[in-house]
């Protein structure tokens, strides 16, 4: 099935009033339990369900007017060439809205991220998009249509329709109808997320293309379903007990699997740099020493780390370039 047919399907359920412009907000998230291969590459349709947290204030602000001539699309001011691939990206996804062939769109969106580092600005990016959209057209949407449209755009974006944790359900229809978002109502206002810097430089492959490439080519990729199903209980468990030593150490060992098997993949893919290394020994020695920090790695040299608030001061003293983060700081 081609992405317009469910685009067209979900629009058919609402009204749609043009507005002069819709802007919105998406939080960036990060997988605890990574999505990590498609079983359908036009629609990202997941093999297996995932599971992530919201990082507000991290995220994507997106404004959204009708244009003549062309689509013009900002990027933190700076106006995209219409051969960028991020342009063309956006464009193609807007070509699914346009009321008709010649209407445009002018779209401004700011990361306070770093684009395309292993920090999921494509997922806040795309979940911004189609709630602005959502606004310009006052489609009145619900969270579960909106979280399917982000998932047209890009897999992870249909978790960034919602805040806190989120689960992400595989589905199993053809169409996808059944492959969105949920907010898990559970917080944990102790948890801390640090996101230690490591590189801001945009990756050679592209999560999109590793993905592909595990599937095809990593034999170690078979026992992924398996490992996430387990991942999955033992982390929501953890969520609703806030055991943080089993959370820590689920998240850290699934993101490890995950590289894996796209170190398993031929061409191997490696996004991990000497300073990515260094920083994981880091963190086992602070944790032989007695501090309970764990990390996570999406597609990128970039680390995540999770600990608690009685931590804060200690993880701070020992990590330079480090931004913390509460997730859940506005919802005890
Ligand atoms: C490693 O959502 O960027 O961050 O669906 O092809 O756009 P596409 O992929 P994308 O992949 C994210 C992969 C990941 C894991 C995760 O966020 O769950």
């Amino acid at each position: 099935m081609k992405k317009q047919h469910v685009v067209d399907l979900i629009l058919k359920t609402t009204r749609s009033d043009l507005k002069n412009a819709g802007s919105a907000f998406a939080p960036i998230n990060i997988a605890l339990c990574k999505y990590w291969g498609k079983r359908d590459t036009e629609l990202n349709l997941p093999v297996t369900p995932s599971l992530s947290v919201s990082l507000q204030p991290l995220g994507t602000t997106t404004h959204i007017t009708i244009a003549g001539g062309q689509d013009q699309v900002y990027l933190n001011g700076e106006c995209k060439d219409s051969s960028s691939e991020f342009y063309k990206r956006i464009s193609l996804f807007l070509s699914m809205f346009r009321p008709d062939a010649d209407t445009f769109f002018t779209v401004r969106t700011e990361n306070n991220v770093p684009t395309a580092a292993g920090l999921a600005s494509s997922a806040s990016g795309f979940a911004a998009l189609v709630f602005a959209l959502n606004d310009l057209f006052s489609w009145d949407l619900s969270r579960r249509y909106l979280s399917v449209l982000a998932r047209l755009g890009s897999g992870s974006a249909c978790r960034s329709v919602y805040q806190g944790f989120v689960k992400w359900r595989q589905g199993e229809l053809s169409n996808g109808s059944d492959s969105y978002a949920e907010a898990l109502n559970y917080t944990w206002p102790d948890l801390r997320i640090g996101v230690i810097e490591i590189a801001t430089s945009e990756k050679c492959t592209s999560s999109r293309d590793a993905m592909k490439r595990t599937v095809d080519t990593s034999i170690l990729y078979h026992a992924w379903p398996d490992k996430v199903e387990r991942d999955m209980n033992l982390l929501i468990d953890a969520i609703k007990a806030r055991d943080f030593e089993v959370l820590g150490r689920v998240s850290e060992s699934n993101a490890l699997a995950m590289h894996a098997t796209m170190m398993d993949s031929w061409p191997p893919v490696i996004y991990w740099v000497p300073e990515t290394v260094k920083t994981i020994h880091k963190i086992q020695e602070m944790r032989h020493s007695g501090i309970p920090i764990y990390f996570t790695i999406d597609a990128g040299p970039n680390i995540k780390i999770l600990f608690l608030a009685e931590h804060e001061q200690q993880v701070r003293q020992s990590c330079s370039a480090l931004t913390v983060l509460s997730p859940f700081a506005m919802n005890p």
